[in-house]
């Protein structure tokens, strides 16, 4: 028995479908007689994901329109700036108790009705780059058409690459400047602890594994312990010692309001193009 009732189709095969179909898989959340998926025209991409995963396609636009309007789940993974060429072109086949899951950044639920020209419940996701190994950490929000059981689906779609977290829609905002850009945060910050030890005379192979050992062992600490992050770095800060003296330099520098200074631009620009999508599209709906 599977966590997933009826079929899920997926509206786009790139990186990020074939992230969650994998997780879906290797987590049988869902069996591959239960995915479908739909591209614009790429073919070879169809076939490639049918024989790896088993799954099923829909290449020709009859078998597309078919495999839509028989799915219980709707899984939109386009760009953002195809997401209404992409909607509009199947709104005919869409039912109001189908359940429209999307993993776009900054396409507002109101957009996507519109696109979709039904009531249809929808699920908007802010998944990021980490899901593609299962480690990813997905903001979700809902419509309010949304069921409890469609919202369990939804969470468990999720849950089977990473973690979940229900937030109100305006939240994503902050999502994505949190998880949703975080992995470069992250990334830079193991630039960073790289190029100090280089300076310091280390080669850089071994500042690599050593700075991303370290990275990866602090994230579990603080998973596995349950402790907060701040008793965990104080538990390993001895007055006068040489993680006091780094952490104090730290301090000096502002670091955490450097971090969150980094933070609100992400989450201004994030909202920015929120607006800039939504204005673009309404340009072309007046055209
Ligand atoms: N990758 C990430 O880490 C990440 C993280 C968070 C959110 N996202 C979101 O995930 C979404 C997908 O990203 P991706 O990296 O997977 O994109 P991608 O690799 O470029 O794939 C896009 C897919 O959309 C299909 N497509 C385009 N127009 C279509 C249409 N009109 N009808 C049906 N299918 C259509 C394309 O088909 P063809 O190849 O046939 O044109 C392709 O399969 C984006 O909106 C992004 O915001 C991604």
């Amino acid at each position: 028995m599977h966590a997933i009732n009826g079929t899920i189709c997926f509206v786009g095969s790139g990186s990020m479908a074939e992230a969650i179909l994998r997780g879906l898989l290797e987590r049988q959340v869902a069996a591959p007689d239960q995915i479908i998926v739909t591209n614009r025209h790429n073919h070879t991409r169809l076939e490639q994901l049918q024989s790896q995963y088993g799954i099923n396609t829909a290449c020709d636009q009859e078998q597309k329109e078919q495999a839509i309007k028989e799915a219980e789940l709707l899984l939109l993974a386009v760009k953002p700036k195809d997401a209404e060429a992409a909607l509009t072109a199947v709104r005919h086949c869409l039912r109001p108790d189908q359940l429209l899951i999307s993993v776009l950044a900054g396409v507002s639920i109101a957009s996507l009705q519109r696109y979709a020209g039904t009531t249809l419940p929808i699920v908007r996701t802010m998944p990021n780059t980490s899901s593609t190994i299962g480690l990813g950490a997905t903001g979700i929000s809902l419509s309010p058409a949304v069921t409890a059981e469609q919202q369990t689906q939804a969470m468990t779609i999720f849950e089977a690459i990473g973690t979940v977290k229900l937030v109100e829609e305006d939240q994503l905002h902050v999502v994505t400047a949190l998880s949703g850009s975080g992995p470069a945060y992250v990334y830079y910050m193991i630039e960073a602890m790289m190029e100090a030890a280089v300076s310091m005379g280390m080669d850089e192979s071994t500042a690599k594994e050593l700075a991303v050992q370290t990275i990866l062992g602090a994230a579990e600490m603080v998973q596995r312990t349950g402790e907060e992050p701040s008793t965990l770095r104080e538990k390993v800060t001895s007055p006068g010692g040489t993680t006091y003296a780094a952490l104090e330099r730290f301090r000096q520098l502002n670091y955490k309001d450097i971090v969150k200074q980094a933070m609100t631009s992400a989450e201004a620009r994030s909202r920015e193009m929120g607006a800039t999508t939504k204005t673009a599209k309404e340009e072309h709906h007046d055209a």
